[in-house]
């Protein structure tokens, strides 16, 4: 009798190495779930993250990445939005043009254009804050 022996990578050992806290440099305007994947980070000016902000309860950040463009989303269910206050085609769910272009959803939130062209929730801005564009990037920016 011969014995068989399955060579069983530890590939899972290798899937889930959280890093504490995200501290390598990035590129400006490059967004990224944070590392507990509770919220959403972009790369400020500094070439450092920065916190945007939490996800919606029961939601978690993912990463998608779709014909090179990395996108983390809040994953459903989706924010219950107001979407008939004369702003057509300016809320999560409705069509947009630009796959990968970020965009102010109000004044306090954040939303991206997904590659089947529709406006996917990002997240919401932190308290005393409000997204305000910088260099043509929505960024979460201090209101006082
Ligand atoms: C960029 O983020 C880092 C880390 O959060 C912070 O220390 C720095 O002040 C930020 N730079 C700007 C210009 O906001
Ligand atoms: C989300 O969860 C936090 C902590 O459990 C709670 O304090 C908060 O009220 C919740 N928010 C909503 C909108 O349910």
């Amino acid at each position: 009798m011969k014995y068989i022996v399955a060579a069983l990578a530890l590939a899972a050992s290798a899937v889930a190495a959280p890093s504490e806290k995200r501290t390598d440099t990035c590129t400006f305007g490059t967004y990224a779930c944070s590392s507990s994947n509770a919220g959403i980070q972009i790369c400020n000016v500094s070439n450092q993250w920065e916190y945007v902000g939490d996800c919606p309860n029961n939601t978690v950040c993912k990463d998608l990445e779709q014909n090179g463009y990395t996108l983390p989303f809040c994953t459903e269910p989706e924010p219950a939005v107001e979407k008939r206050n004369g702003r057509p085609g300016q809320s999560p769910g409705e069509k947009c043009q630009t796959p990968g272009k970020y965009d102010c959803f109000g004044p306090y939130a954040i939303q991206v254009c997904d590659t089947q062209n529709v406006l996917k929730y990002v997240g919401a801005c932190p308290e005393k804050t409000h997204c305000e564009y910088l260099n043509g990037i929505p960024f979460c920016v201090d209101s006082v």
